[in-house]
């Protein structure tokens, strides 16, 4: 049995909507309260049991291996001025046991291309893909719950949630048909439909664990919305030959790929920060 070892991070994304911030640096490295989004990210895997992430980067996207490197003038400034307590922080951000992988995605050919681009180091087993600027926050991090459901059911498996009719052209959207309270399975996947042709509410957010014969079929996709190689199509063609379920996770959703969805997780997490929630939730109620 195979269990689920890897995660791809598709990071190669411009972050147009959050301009000017993300002209010279990666929006995967906005920060929420003290930590950017890839850590939250990269933090969800390794509490899956996740211990190969493996990011799919491209130009001006160094801060984010920077972020996980060794920083050592920072390290040795901090020891030298006993900061012990940064010095862990910083020398901690990832565990002993996990390693990095970087793989450059040179062509923005959208998001299903960039999966593909990680066919040389998954090979033909089973992994993650988290897509960074959808920040779960759940009491058991949602890809935990979604490697449990991967581990009974053994099938690929997407993160689902139920959105507004009017907001189905934003995501890839599944036709399914309920197994149980949190699970469907899915017939049919479509990439972001008009809300008067799309065949439910029920939306893809930045999570799936794949089976590896996704790769066979992204090889094999036609270019589908915007002109791009959708990951939504090659999971549609996947359906021909396997399983896949739709799991409805435990927790919330912030969609810190638009300016709202990251202020409401920022003030979310903010509110629950160690050092500062306690104040800044006092400062918010006296402002209301
Ligand atoms: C991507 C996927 C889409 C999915 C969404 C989740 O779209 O193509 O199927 O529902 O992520 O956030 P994007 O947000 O990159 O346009």
């Amino acid at each position: 049995m195979k269990k689920i070892r890897k995660a791809v991070f598709p990071v190669a994304g411009l972050g147009t909507r959050f301009l000017p911030a993300t002209k010279a640096s990666p929006k995967e490295m906005l920060t929420v309260v003290d930590k950017p989004l890839i850590q939250y990210a990269v933090e969800e895997a390794v509490a899956a049991g996740i211990t190969e992430m493996v990011f799919v980067t491209g130009r001006s996207k160094r801060a984010i291996e920077d972020h996980f490197d060794k920083a050592y003038e920072l390290e040795s400034e901090l020891a030298q001025k006993n900061k012990q307590a940064l010095l862990d922080i910083v020398q901690n951000i990832l565990p002993k046991h996990v390693n990095c992988i970087y793989i450059r995605q040179s062509e923005p050919l959208g998001l299903g291309h960039a999966v593909l681009c990680a066919k040389p180091v998954i090979g033909d087993e089973p992994f993650a893909v988290l897509l960074a600027d959808d920040l779960l926050d759940g009491t058991t991090p949602v890809m935990k719950q979604m490697v449990d459901c991967y581990d009974y059911y053994r099938c690929s498996v997407l993160g689902v949630q139920d959105v507004p009719r009017a907001d189905t052209k934003s995501y890839g959207i599944v036709d399914a048909r309920t197994v149980s309270d949190r699970l469907e399975q899915v017939n049919a996947i479509v990439e972001k439909p008009d809300p008067a042709s799309a065949p439910s509410t029920l939306a893809v957010v930045g999570r799936y664990i794949l089976s590896g014969r996704i790769f066979h079929h992204l090889e094999n996709v036609q270019p589908g919305a915007g002109g791009e190689i959708q990951l939504t199509d090659g999971i549609a063609s996947l359906l021909s030959e396997e399983q896949v379920l739709a799991y409805r996770y435990d927790g919330v959703r912030y969609d810190c790929g638009s300016k709202l969805g990251y202020l409401k997780a920022t003030v979310a997490l903010g509110q629950r920060h160690h050092e500062v929630g306690a104040e800044f939730t006092q400062y918010l109620a006296s402002i209301k």
